[in-house]
């Protein structure tokens, strides 16, 4: 069985939408799944003062919290976050720069990862969001397996770097889900082949 976590942050409901579909594709290609939100780090006045972000909020209180180790249990990791400013959001970075006693202990090498985000525009730094997440990996030594042009769905979608929703037009229907899930599964298959190629 491959593990596979999918951790994310969403403030309004488009990641989170992803990182559903992600799930999906990943249980759906044999892996085991954790999906897990990262804690929310903005002052409950700010997220009761917009209508879609408390009822986000509300909707998805009961997803566990991810935790360090839930990166250590995984053979494949799948980071998704909003697009702030060209970069990851601010509490998917929290989390991140939680990680230091694994990563000095080699925990969170040599593992397959990968990143997905949504951006309100076209041209809003929907790539850079996503390298802002490759250049962690690189840190953690880890094995960036992006979509690239490798099925159908990425010649529709255009993102090599990683599947990533332009949420100005609304929330993400197909075929960005579908990308979502074909993300998840070549990133399960590509763990279960490194997993076959150290067995062997
Ligand atoms: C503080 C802030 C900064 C943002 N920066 C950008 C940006 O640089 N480019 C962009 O296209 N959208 C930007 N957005 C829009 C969000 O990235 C976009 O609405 C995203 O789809 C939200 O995802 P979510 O629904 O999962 O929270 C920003 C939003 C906020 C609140």
């Amino acid at each position: 069985m491959t593990n596979v976590a999918i951790i994310y942050y969403s403030s309004t409901g488009n990641v989170h939408a992803l990182a559903v579909a992600a799930a999906e594709g990943a249980e759906k290609a044999g892996a085991e799944v954790r999906l897990r939100k990262v804690t929310e780090l903005a002052p409950a006045q700010a997220i009761a003062g917009n209508p879609e972000w408390a009822a986000h909020a509300e909707s998805t209180k009961d997803v566990q919290e991810a935790v360090v180790e839930d990166l250590v249990w995984a053979d494949a990791v799948l980071l998704g976050t909003p697009t702030r400013y060209g970069a990851m959001a601010s509490q998917l970075k929290q989390f991140i720069d939680t990680t230091g006693s694994v990563w000095s202990r080699g925990l969170l090498a040599g593992k397959v990862y990968g990143a997905f985000g949504s951006a309100g525009t076209a041209h809003g730094g929907h790539e850079s969001t996503l390298l802002s997440l490759h250049n962690v990996f690189y840190h953690w030594g880890g094995l960036i397996v992006p979509p690239g042009y490798t099925d159908d769905i990425q010649f529709q979608l255009g993102n090599p770097y990683g599947v990533s929703h332009r949420s100005g037009d609304g929330g993400p229907g197909e075929p960005v889900l579908e990308g979502a899930r074909y993300q998840a599964k070549r990133i399960t298959q590509m763990a279960a082949a490194l997993a076959r190629g150290h067995a062997a």
